[in-house]
């Protein structure tokens, strides 16, 4: 079974719209022959101006989290219908800075998913474990529930089109990268419960990504693992040159 590699740029809280423009700038032609899908998450001030710059190109454009509620008395939020209005069509769901910092938790990411889906936008569902829970030696029971929970209520046919990034969150920006092997374990292991939870059939289809530390030179190890369909990119997405490397990688 191939699949497709997909990499996304998570931009996080970077990039004003004057240094969105300059950045789009040069990602356009560093990744315009690029080999996997490339979507870049940029932060909500960007995204109608990412949508515009990256019109024609093979660059698509995502956000980085959304509400799950249609519209109402939800100070700061932006809903899907928002989101797709500016001609975004991918959405990080529960990424660990949200879980830790903003109270985003198994069952809101579960209702996010599922207003995603409903509406047509592609959700990246994010899941990883702590180095405690590492250390403890509860990283597979873990992500197992994440997984599951994310997934619940949501069709097979709905399931097949989303993404599923494993970050270990003791490899996010702290340049300690999960080995490839570590990384592809618990990518397995996630498509292990897609298999369980629907067929061997979606489980297959399902692109799994890894996320954390991940760089233009660690890329080639960790994309040519078998479970591996990817990567969620923070810091190395911020350098056109660094990204395009990692967007080269289909194999
Ligand atoms: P870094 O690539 O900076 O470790 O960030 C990973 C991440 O959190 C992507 O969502």
């Amino acid at each position: 079974m191939s699949r497709k590699k997909v990499i996304a740029g998570n931009w996080k809280m970077n990039k004003t719209p004057e240094e969105t423009r300059q950045l789009i700038s040069e990602l356009i032609g560093a990744v315009k022959d690029a080999k996997s899908d490339v979507i870049i998450c940029t932060p909500y001030t960007s995204l109608a101006l990412a949508v515009e710059l990256t019109q024609n190109t093979n660059i698509v454009v995502g956000a980085q989290n959304m509400h799950y509620e249609q519209s109402g008395a939800f100070t700061g939020e932006v809903s899907a219908d928002m989101l797709l209005g500016l001609g975004v069509k991918y959405v990080i769901v529960g990424h660990s800075e949200r879980r830790q910092y903003f109270g985003e938790t198994d069952e809101t990411v579960n209702k996010k998913v599922t207003t995603a889906l409903s509406k047509g936008l592609v959700p990246i569902v994010c899941c990883g474990e702590s180095l405690q829970q590492r250390e403890q030696g509860i990283t597979e029971e873990l992500v197992r529930s994440q997984v599951i929970i994310a997934c619940n209520g949501i069709s097979k046919e709905d399931v097949k089109k989303i993404i599923i990034a494993y970050e270990p969150i003791w490899a996010i920006g702290t340049g300690k990268t999960a080995t490839e092997q570590q990384a592809n374990d618990v990518c397995k292991v996630i498509r292990t419960v897609i298999g369980e939870l629907y067929d061997s059939e979606t489980a297959d289809l399902v692109r799994i990504q890894y996320g954390g530390s991940m760089n233009a030179k660690n890329a080639a190890q960790l994309l040519s693992m078998p479970d591996i369909d990817g990567g969620l990119i923070g810091g190395a997405s911020l350098k056109a040159g660094d990204f395009s490397v990692i967007t080269n990688f289909n194999g």
